[in-house]
C-alpha cells in the first residue's frame, strides 16, 4: 500500500517525473499525495488530498524529489496527515507500518510539536533527533530502522546534504538505471517509460542516491555492496488504460488473450513445481482475497483431477497451522503483486523452518518470486484496477496445470485449457457485454445479492462476492449451494437477486428452494434452465469450468459499478497492492 517515489539526477525535472511517475502507483493508494522537491531554494513540499491523478503541481527546476500516495493506516485522509513529513531537516516518505510508534512518539510529545496522527511523521522526528545528536544520515537510519517493528520502506532527504536516503525491510523498493536520472520506487511502473533496468533492494539494505550513483550497504553489517544490473521485460502499453474508459474492463477484454499466455508455461518450470510438490510431506496453499479463492479452485483441482489433497489457507490465518509448516512441507503462494505483506509473512516463517517456497505470481520481479525455489509467472502482464480480474483466470489457469501435471496427465490438461481459452476468446464480445450490462441494469438498485454454487464453483461463488462488493458496494455474499438451506435462506425475500452457477441437477434443485421463497435468478452456465429468470451464457469448459464462469461476472460487477456511480478502478477503502497486515 502506498507509492512511492525518488529521483535524482542532473536534469531539473526530477518534480516533474515524480508526479508523473506517481500516477503509475496510484492503484497502491489514492487518499492523498506529496511531492518533496529539493532545488536551489532546498526542499519544499506540496501535499494535496485526494487522487494524484485529480492533482496538480506546479512546474519547477528541481534535481531531486520525493513522493507518497497515501492510502490511510494512521490517522484519517487529511492534508496534515498525507507525506511527506518534515520534521527539523529531515523529510520522509514511508510505505509500511510503524508498528511500536505509539512508545516513541510518547516518549517524544515534549520535544516535538508533531502535525500528524501517523506512525510515519515519528521515523522523521527520531531521524531529526540522531541527527541533531551528530550522528550521519547512515548512522542514522540505521539506528532508527532498528527501532521500527513491522515492515517498511522509507526514502528520506536531509536538509543538511543533497540526495535521496533509502532502506527497506518488507516493503519493496526497486531502482531504475540509466540515463541522467536514477529513480526509486515500490514499484517498477513508476520508472518503466524512463528505464527498464534495475536493482532491487533486499530487506534490511540500505541506498543512497546522489546524482546518477547509488551506494548500498547491508543495514544490519554497515558493509558495502554491489547491485547487479537487472534489465525487466515489461510492457508500457499494457500499463496503459488505451481506448479504454477504465482499467478494469480493459482488463476483463484482455482475457480473450492473457488465459493463453497464462498456459503457455516453460515445462520444465512446470516439472520442478511438480516434483518440489511430489517430494513434500505436506502442501499449503496460501493467498489473500481473490488469490484466495484461486488457491481454493486448485484444491478442488488437486482432489478432482490428481487424487490429492491440499491444504488452503488465508495468508493471515496461517498463523494457527504454522506447526504443520515443517521442512517437508511445500508452500504454495499465490499473489498477483507478489508484494502482500500477510503472504511475505508466511514466506519468511517457511524460509526459517527450511520448507520449500513456490509460487504462482504476475509480477516475476517481486519479492514472493524471488524468495520462491520456482516461481511461475502468470504472464498476463501490468494488472492495474484494483479488482483483480485477468490475473484472477491466470492463476486458477495455473492451478489447473499443476493439478495435471501431478497427476501426469499435463497434456490432457493443456487440451482442456486451450478449447477453454478459444471459446472465452468467441465468448467476450460487445453483444455479450451488453447483455450482461442489461441484467446489471434490473439489479443495479439491490441491496444484496446472493451468489451459489457447488464444488469448483463454490470458490466462484465466494470470488463473485468479492468482485461484485468491491466495486458496487453492493452487499453480495457466496455461498457453496447446499449450504444456503442450512441458515442463509433465511435472507431470501421477494426479488431477491441470486446468482447461481452451473446447471447440475442438485444446484438447480437448490436454485428451485430460492426462487420458491420469492428469488429471482440469474443462471451462469452452460445450458439455459427453466429456473432461470436471466441467463449469462458460459461454454462448457469440463472441469476448468471456474476459468470461464467467473468473467460474465467480472462484466456484471464492472457494470453495476458504473450504474452505481463508483470508479471501478479505485474503489474506496481500498489499494491494489496490501502491503500492511
Ligand atoms: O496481490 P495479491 O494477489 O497478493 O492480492 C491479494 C488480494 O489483496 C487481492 O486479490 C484483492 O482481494 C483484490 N482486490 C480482489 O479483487
Amino acid at each position: 500500500m502506498c507509492g512511492i517515489f525518488g529521483v535524482t539526477g542532473t536534469a531539473k525535472t526530477a518534480a516533474d517525473n515524480v508526479f508523473a511517475g506517481l500516477k503509475n502507483l496510484e492503484y497502491r493508494g489514492y487518499d492523498s499525495w506529496g511531492v518533496a522537491l529539493r532545488d536551489t531554494e532546498g526542499i519544499q513540499i506540496t501535499k494535496q488530498v485526494g487522487k494524484i491523478s485529480e492533482g496538480t503541481m506546479e512546474g519547477s527546476d528541481a534535481y531531486e524529489a520525493v513522493g507518497h500516495s497515501r492510502w490511510a493506516t494512521h490517522g484519517g485522509v487529511t492534508l496534515d496527515n498525507s507525506h511527506p513529513h518534515r520534521v527539523g531537516g529531515v523529510v520522509v516518505v514511508h510505505n509500511g507500518i510503524f508498528e511500536n510508534y505509539l512508545s516513541y512518539k510518547t516518549k517524544l510529545e515534549d520535544e516535538i510539536d508533531f502535525k500528524s496522527e501517523t506512525d510515519s511523521e515519528v521515523i522523521a522526528a527520531l531521524l531529526h533527533i540522531e541527527i541533531q545528536n551528530g550522528s550521519s544520515p547512515q548512522e542514522a537510519l540505521t539506528h532508527v530502522s532498528s527501532l521500527i517493528e513491522g515492515r517498511f520502506a522509507i526514502l528520506v532527504m536531509f536538509d543538511s546534504m543533497p540526495g535521496i536516503w533509502a532502506v527497506r525491510r518488507g516493503s519493496p523498493l526497486i531502482l531504475g538505471r540509466g540515463g541522467e536520472q536514477t529513480y526509486i520506487a515500490s514499484d517498477i511502473p513508476a520508472f518503466l517509460e524512463m528505464t527498464n533496468v534495475v536493482n532491487y533492494l533486499d530487506d534490511n539494505q540500505m541506498a543512497y542516491l546522489h546524482g546518477v550513483e547509488v551506494d548500498f550497504w547491508d543495514l544490519l553489517t554497515g558493509e558495502e555492496i554491489e547491485k547487479r544490473n537487472i534489465e525487466v521485460e515489461w510492457d508500457i502499453e499494457s500499463a496503459d488504460k488505451g481506448e479504454h474508459p477504465h482499467f478494469m474492463i480493459k482488463e476483463i477484454l484482455e482475457q480473450k488473450e492473457t488465459i493463453a499466455r497464462a498456459i503457455n508455461q516453460d515445462k520444465e518450470q512446470i516439472d520442478a513445481f511438480t516434483t518440489a510438490l511430489k517430494k513434500a510431506g505436506g502442501i499449503y496453499i496460501i493467498g489473500c482475497g481473490t488469490a484466495h479463492k484461486a488457491a481454493m479452485a486448485t484444491e478442488y483441482f488437486f482432489a478432482q483431477i490428481a487424487g490429492k489433497k491440499v491444504n488452503v489457507v488465508a495468508a493471515s490465518e496461517v498463523e494457527s497451522f504454522k506447526t504443520f509448516i515443517r521442512p517437508n512441507t511445500a508452500l504454495v503462494c499465490i499473489s498477483q503483486s507478489g508484494e502482500t505483506a500477510d503472504i511475505m509473512e508466511v514466506v519468511e516463517y517457511a524460509e526459517s523452518v527450511d520448507a520449500t517456497v513456490l509460487s504462482i505470481t504476475n509480477v516475476a520481479s517481486s519479492s514472493l518470486a524471488r524468495a520462491s525455489t520456482v516461481a511461475l509467472p502468470v504472464k498476463v502482464g501490468p494488472e492495474k484496477a484494483v479488482a483483480s480480474t485477468k490475473a484472477t483466470t491466470g492463476q486458477i489457469t495455473i492451478g489447473f496445470l499443476l493439478a495435471h501435471a501431478y497427476a501426469d496427465t499435463f497434456t490432457k490438461g493443456l487440451g482442456i485449457l486451450l478449447g477453454a481459452a478459444a471459446n472465452i476468446n468467441d465468448m467476450i464480445n460487445p453483444r455479450y457485454e451488453e447483455h450482461i450490462e442489461s441484467v446489471a441494469k434490473k439489479f443495479k438498485d439491490t441491496e444484496n445479492l446472493f451468489i451459489i454454487g457447488r464444488a469448483s464453483l463454490y470458490p466462484i461463488a465466494l470470488e463473485a462476492a468479492i468482485k461484485i462488493q468491491e466495486v458496487s458496494y453492493i452487499h453480495a455474499q457466496g455461498f457453496a449451494a447446499g449450504e444456503l438451506k442450512h441458515g442463509p435462506i433465511a435472507l431470501i425475500e421477494e426479488g431477491t437477486p441470486c446468482i447461481v452457477l452451473g446447471d447440475d441437477q442438485e444446484t438447480i434443485s437448490n436454485a428451485t428452494e430460492l426462487k420458491s421463497r420469492g428469488a429471482v435468478i440469474i443462471g451462469i452456465s452452460t445450458t439455459e434452465q427453466p429456473v432461470f429468470d436471466h441467463w449469462l451464457r458460459v461454454p462448457d469448459a469440463e472441469l476448468a469450468q471456474p476459468l470461464v464462469s467467473i468473467i460474465p461476472i467480472q462484466i456484471l460487477s464492472y457494470h453495476f459499478a458504473l450504474l452505481r456511480g463508483h470508479d471501478p478502478d479505485m474503489p474506496r477503502n481500498l489499494a491494489k497492492s496490501v502491503t500492511v497486515k
